[in-house]
């Protein structure tokens, strides 16, 4: 079974889609991730994050060993990392792996941008998760503080909003619903109601 679970920035899709995935015994992986890894990756080697070939370069030689790294997961990576997934190159240097994981014998979960739409067409069960953006700021802003980062929640919001608009506006596998995804908007669910909702959404799908 593929389970692809796309959605804005700060949505609670990766937190969501690894519980989902420890429920069925599926694989996960956070493909946010590999782009964040690959911002990293060009800003270590010197490079402008505008580069486009020192990008594509970098997503072909991304160590895959290198995606555990709680430097990741900074204020400003997420940002960056939004700017190297608008080249094409970068994307399509990606999607092997990507796939590569999705096919691995007793399924997977994978939660992104594009996942539904590009990367798996084919998944079993497509969810589509969303809150509103006052929401989802209020939940990174108390992400980052609690890691110590002086932000505040109108700092938070700007740039969340801003990496949705590259996010949805670009050419290539931008940010948008498949039409056979299903929405889970989770703007007044806490966590637990949200994982539950999500369970008998798809138990719902798979006929269980
Ligand atoms: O955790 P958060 O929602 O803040 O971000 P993320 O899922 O780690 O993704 C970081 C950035 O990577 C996004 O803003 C997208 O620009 C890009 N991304 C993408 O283009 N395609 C994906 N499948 C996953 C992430």
């Amino acid at each position: 079974m593929i389970i692809a679970i796309d959605g804005p920035a700060a949505s609670g899709k990766g937190t969501l889609a690894r519980r989902i995935a420890a429920h069925y015994g599926l694989g996960y992986l956070d493909t946010g991730t590999l782009y964040r890894a690959v911002a990293r990756d060009l800003l270590a080697a010197g490079h402008d994050i505008r580069d486009e070939a020192a990008a594509i370069a970098a997503a072909r030689n991304l160590d895959p060993a290198s995606l555990d790294d709680p430097f990741l997961r900074d204020r400003g990576v997420g940002e960056a990392a939004s700017v190297v997934a608008g080249f094409a190159g970068v994307r399509e240097a990606l999607l092997a792996l990507q796939r590569r994981f999705a096919k691995r014998p007793g399924g997977a979960v994978l939660d992104g941008r594009d996942i539904a739409t590009v990367v798996c067409p084919e998944a079993d069960i497509k969810l589509f998760v969303t809150a509103s953006l006052e929401e989802r700021a209020r939940r990174r802003y108390h992400e980052l503080r609690a890691k110590g980062f002086e932000v505040t929640r109108e700092q938070v919001r700007d740039e969340i909003a801003e990496r949705d608009r590259r996010d949805r506006e670009r050419d290539t596998a931008p940010l948008k619903m498949a039409e056979d995804a299903r929405l889970l908007d989770t703007t007044d669910l806490d966590i637990d109601t949200a994982f539950k909702a999500a369970i008998a959404l798809i138990d719902e799908m798979i006929g269980r």
